[in-house]
């Protein structure tokens, strides 16, 4: 078959190297792309949220198939565009409808869901413009620190932990009279911060049932020891040790299955992934967050942990056969370092030629910001390359994806030498 990625991030190069590997796959296309997605199929210059543009390249390149990389294209409803059209409505679309979608597009959405369902998460409360007065109130007996979240998407930026009475109020009335994060912001759920330790558990459904996929640490901060801005993500692990099969039975009969089911009561198709963002609070799993998709740079490692068929998992999410399906994960430890730009994530520089790939062998260099300038591979983005390595034990993995990060170079590169390490 033929089949068709959107994207062009870490996440869809190691989509793309996976599925490259299928029997089942013929032609693989990607769109848009980045330099290295050229390794595994072949390049197609659309945006993700040009749907005109994907509808007749699918028509005109018999794809039967379409796996959904980020958010946005869900949210703006490319799965409801296929099922709408007449001649598209048969070809398999993995990524949920617009409605599904909103578990991520909408923090408020998310809230009420998991609360209607009694999923363990914070406890929280709603304001929007006209109920501002009410919100500062709110804020007074809310607790400290406290969790601001603007209810749309914001590119990983809208969300705010603040420790004071006073910074909680500004924010919040920036957010919601001043359009702090524009329209996203317009809506603001305030909710009580939760400590521990966090964790990304992702899920595969046909709407009916589904497929726990590999769990994984992320890394969010820009500096070594968690420290300085937060990022699109410097990196990941998986397995994590303390989400042993205990913890695990817990995660799935707490929050997986009434995820699943909560989705089925309420009349809401879902075909695809969904990534549950997890406080690990003293052994309880609380959820933070719903995402509608993968996660970069956790694809990465997940993706090196799977032995199945890929594609064949895939075909069962899209033709409700998912239960058929074998899911066959690996022992082996995953180790991803992401490697980035200068100045990321504030203004970061561009068009650096990066040089020395070639020399890695041991683990595998999946691109994310990169183009080509004719006769060089370049940089374009803030996250640049993604390390990854899988090795029998977590030490060796750390290791060897941070000597290999190590053998590669563009002018003002960067990564953290710490990925993993707190783990071990
Ligand atoms: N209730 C909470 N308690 C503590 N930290 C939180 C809470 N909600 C969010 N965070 C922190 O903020 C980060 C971003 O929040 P999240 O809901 O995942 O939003 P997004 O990924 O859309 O920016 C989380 O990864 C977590 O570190
Ligand atoms: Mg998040």
């Amino acid at each position: 078959m033929n089949i068709l990625i959107l994207g062009s991030g870490g996440r869809e190069s190691a989509f793309a190297w996976k599925i490259a590997q299928s029997p089942k796959c013929q032609n693989l296309f990607i769109a848009p792309g980045n330099a290295g997605t050229t390794q595994y199929g072949t390049n197609v210059n659309l945006k993700v949220t040009d749907f005109e543009g994907i509808r007749t390249f699918v028509l005109g390149n018999a794809i039967s198939l379409v796996l959904v990389g980020p958010e946005e294209p869900l949210v703006k409803g490319v799965h409801d565009f296929f099922l709408n059209d007449e001649q598209l409505k048969n070809i398999p679309v993995v990524g949920p409808q617009q409605e599904a979608a909103q578990l991520e597009g909408s923090k408020d959405f998310s809230k009420q869901f998991m609360e209607k369902h009694n999923i363990p998460t914070a406890a929280y409360k709603t304001f929007t413009r006209d109920t501002l007065q009410e919100g500062l109130t709110y804020l007074t007996t809310a607790g400290l620190p406290v969790v601001l979240k603007a209810d749309g998407l914001a590119a990983g930026k809208g969300v705010l932990i603040c420790t004071t009475l006073e910074e909680a109020q500004q924010e919040l009335t920036e957010m919601l009279a001043e359009a702090k994060f524009g329209e996203a912001s317009s809506r603001v759920v305030i909710e009580q911060f939760l400590t521990g330790i966090e964790l990304s558990v992702f899920v595969m459904t046909d709407g009916n049932s589904y497929k726990i996929l590999p769990e994984a640490k992320d890394y969010k901060r820009i500096g070594e020891g968690d420290t300085g801005l937060n990022t699109g993500g410097m990196g990941s692990v998986s397995p994590v040790p303390f989400a042993d099969a205990a913890y695990l039975k817990k995660v799935e009969e707490k929050v997986i299955i009434p995820t699943v089911e909560g989705l089925k009561k309420d009349g809401i198709p879902y075909k695809g992934f969904i990534f549950i963002g997890l406080m690990n609070s003293d052994g309880e799993p609380w959820v933070i967050e719903y995402n509608c998709r993968m996660g970069d740079p956790e694809t990465e490692s997940v993706m090196r942990r799977i032995d199945s068929d890929f594609v064949d998992l895939l075909q069962g999410v899209a033709e409700g056969s998912l239960n058929e399906k074998e899911l066959i994960i690996s022992p082996k430890t995953a180790a991803t370092v992401v490697m980035v730009a200068g100045g990321y994530p504030g203004e970061y520089l561009k068009n650096k030629v990066i040089t020395g790939t070639e020399n890695i062998h041991e683990s595998i260099v999946f691109h994310a910001g990169t183009s080509t300038d004719g006769d060089n591979v370049i940089t374009t983005g803030g996250r640049v390359l993604a390390i990854t390595t899988l090795q029998d034990n977590m030490f060796n993995a750390l290791q060897q994806a941070t000597a290999d990060a190590s053998r590669i170079y563009y002018d003002g590169m960067y990564f953290r030498r710490d990925i993993g390490f707190d783990l071990l």
